[in-house]
């Protein structure tokens, strides 16, 4: 069976999983405080429309359902099962259900790869494999499939149907955002505990989900991706919210050059999600609102208004609408003409709309319907601030009788601050899927995620194709190997990245002065930086190994000999090869690298060099293959991104930055590290000025 034919008949099988026609609950107990009895009572409340065959080996009946002693006395087909035995049962119970012949299970059983069982968790996958059954778990808390009314879990109940499917790694968390969720009304279409992902990971459930009409936003709590690899090739449909915990930088301890040192799994997860088109948020709050935001439609522009009845809030939306590069209707006057009637006297139409304390429910209706009606406005941020002169549940009402009357045509977000009324108040705006928070930050952030998905789902499609290496520069890496050394030399390393298209500055590799000379007047080299060349010498600086500057032949010949002299004199046991000439070049201080990660394999880093790299570590990365496009935005992510626009007279080349982040990526198959420490870009151009390659 192909791996593309195994992945739609395991699709096809998660179909089964969330719309079964019939359940059997394994392990379901008469017992209320077991975990047995938690799943079928919820099964049974939540009012699910299939046949619902509780199992269990003694009782006949159990909440009133005819109960079997096994899954094999049930009659007729089952499509799915909930197994909820004692670790030790599990693998018998499997059996079972493949002789069922069953589409899909759920193992909530607790006790396999999570406390180092991984071979008894192994043969689970491999029943699940040669059946055909997508298998979820084990150690999991189960799932709700609001659309089908299925609650197969052992979580809270009555979770309130709505959009988004919530994918959580953590059992734990999970749960009580489930409970969160009902708390503050916003709809789920599914949360899925994935427990230990033997089987059925993020990718299924996000591609299953692509194609699930009942589904608009994906959420996804991660705390670690098991094959980093095949997490890159998961295809996206729908936007997908991002919280991933966990940024331990050990694995960038272990790595020795200046690009692995700055690597550090956190910034390897950012780059994969960003190259997927996965938006990532900080806190669960942040998540969530972001989540809501996105089943709102589009924008049809950049502009946005701000209502309030506070100035204060209005100031600090501002703030993080400006942090977001969300922009602000700004033509006052026109402002004033549509909004003047909506407010007192002493309002302002200066945007934020300030309708005042004491602006009223009809006020907040007026100011809304404008912003709704324009169309020059394309999304709408409400604020409010409790007063005791203003109820916010009128507000919300207001909001939602404008919305709903002009049929959601643009994004609106709201916050709301105070009390319990306040309160009150986000929970019938979530009821009626109007994205409200008790944050501005929040709502401006769930704004600003509608924003990016526009963007990523309006990029060209490309796809990454895995670049070949030219044969002439895997000859010289294999000689190099070949020889038991580790690392190339400058003249080596140089030699391989200008093969596979890195911009070089003139550049050459001389034995002695005379030789030296002769290659710097052929290619008219002058100024030019001399670096000694020797395998045995890591920092040629602190051995009189680096000279600057060099103006002319005669400057050349007497440079080379003072310091081959210097550096015999500080270190005497070094074999001297010679010395690496390159052309002095002014600009803008790049740093370009590649390294590999233990889960997503090769990954290419770009960042501004100098004090950028060293105190700000403002690097990103890129996960090997990705396309120029996705090259483009790695130029366009870093924080110092201004500086490569041009800033006081200095500026990049981008196109020869892209270059060589698409160069890099030949050798990354071939080679531990690369570093190209500085590449220094100006307006006519980027050169590799250093480069050392690790292998
Ligand atoms: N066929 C039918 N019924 C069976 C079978 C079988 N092969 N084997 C056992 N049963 C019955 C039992 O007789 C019992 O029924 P009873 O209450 O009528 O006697 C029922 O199934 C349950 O079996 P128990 O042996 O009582 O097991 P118990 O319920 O104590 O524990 C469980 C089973 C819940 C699966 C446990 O082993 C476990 O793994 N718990 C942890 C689950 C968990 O936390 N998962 C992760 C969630 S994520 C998070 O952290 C929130």
């Amino acid at each position: 069976m192909s791996s593309d034919c195994c992945c739609s008949s395991k699709a096809k099988s998660l179909k089964k999983v969330f719309s079964p026609d019939s359940v059997a609950i394994i392990g379901a107990s008469a017992e209320p405080g077991k975990i047995g009895y938690q799943v079928l009572n919820n099964i049974l409340k939540n009012d699910f429309k299939g046949k619902v065959y509780p199992v269990n080996r003694k009782a006949t009946e159990i909440m009133g359902v005819k109960c079997y002693p096994s899954m094999l006395e049930i009659p007729g087909d089952v499509d799915f099962a909930v197994i909820a035995v004692p670790a030790p049962l599990v693998e018998g119970v499997m059996r079972e259900c493949a002789k069922k012949n069953i589409k899909g299970a759920v193992v909530i059983t607790s006790g396999f790869s999570e406390i180092g069982k991984k071979k008894e968790e192994d043969v689970l996958k491999e029943i699940a494999d040669q059946h055909g059954i997508a298998l979820l778990g084990p150690n999991t808390f189960g799932f709700v499939y609001t659309p089908s009314n299925l609650n197969a879990s052992f979580g809270p109940q009555n979770v309130a149907p709505g959009k988004i499917a919530f994918i959580s790694q953590s059992g734990a968390l999970g749960i009580s955002l489930m409970g969160w969720t009902m708390m503050e009304k916003i709809g789920m279409a599914s949360v899925v505990s994935l427990g230990n992902k033997a089987d059925i990971g993020e990718k299924e459930l996000i591609e299953y989900f692509n194609d699930d009409p009942n589904v608009s936003v994906i959420l996804i709590y991660m705390e670690g991706i098991k094959n980093g690899r095949e997490f890159m090739t998961t295809k996206l449909k729908k936007p997908v919210v991002i919280l991933k915990s966990g940024s331990s930088s050990r694995g960038a301890q272990a790595a020795a050059s200046h690009t692995g040192s700055l690597a550090g799994s956190d910034k390897i997860y950012t780059a994969a999600f960003n190259q997927l088109g996965m938006i990532r948020a900080r806190t669960f709050t942040q998540a969530f609102g972001a989540a809501s935001a996105l089943s709102m439609p589009l924008p049809k522009g950049s502009d946005a208004v701000i209502i309030t009845n506070g100035g204060g809030i209005g100031v600090s939306a501002t703030d993080e609408c400006e942090n977001a590069g969300i922009k602000m209707v700004d033509d006052h006057e026109w402002l004033e003409a549509k909004f003047r009637s909506t407010m007192p006297d002493f309002g302002s139409t200066k945007n934020p709309i300030d309708v005042t304390g004491g602006g009223g429910r009809e006020g907040y209706q007026k100011a809304v319907r404008v912003a709704l009606a324009e169309d020059r406005i394309h999304a709408v941020i409400v604020l409010y601030c409790e007063t005791a002169v203003l109820d916010p549940v009128d507000v919300a009402k207001a909001v939602i009788e404008e919305y709903n009357a002009v049929k959601r045509n643009k994004p609106l977000v709201v916050t709301m601050v105070g009390g319990e009324r306040s309160r009150q108040a986000i929970q019938i705006l979530n009821e009626h899927q109007i994205p409200a928070m008790t944050e501005v930050l929040e709502a401006v952030s769930g704004l600003k995620a509608l924003y990016t998905w526009q963007e990523i789902s309006s990029r060209p499609k490309e796809v990454a194709v895995a670049p070949e290496i030219p044969a002439k520069a895997l000859e010289i890496i294999e000689a190099i190997r070949k020889e038991g050394r580790t690392f190339l030399l400058e003249h080596e390393s140089r030699k391989v990245l200008e093969i596979c298209g890195v911009p070089m500055p003139k550049w050459g590799f001389a034995r002695t002065a005379d030789e030296a000379v002769k290659v710097a007047e052929a290619t008219k080299m002058y100024p030019i930086a001399m670096k000694i060349a020797s395998v045995d010498i890591i920092h040629k600086s602190d051995v009189g190994g680096v000279i600057l500057n060099v103006k002319n032949a005669e400057e050349l010949k007497a440079k080379f000999a003072q310091m081959m002299e210097t550096v015999k004199k500080n270190a005497p046991k070094a074999n001297l090869l010679g010395v690496n000439l390159c052309q002095m070049v002014d600009g803008l201080q790049c740093i370009v690298g590649m390294n590999k990660d233990p889960q997503f394999g090769p990954a290419v880093m770009f960042g501004l060099g100098g004090i950028f790299v060293e105190v700000l570590k403002d690097v990103s990365f890129r996960i090997v293959p990705f396309s120029e496009g996705e090259a483009q935005r790695l130029v366009g992510e870093i924080k110092a991104r201004k500086l490569l626009d041009g800033y006081r007279g200095q500026g990049a080349h981008k196109a020869s930055i892209i270059k060589t982040l698409m160069a890099v990526q030949k050798i990354a198959a071939h080679v531990k590290e690369v570093d190209i420490n500085p590449l220094i870009t100006n307006k006519d151009g980027s050169y590799a000025v250093d480069a050392r390659i690790i292998i």
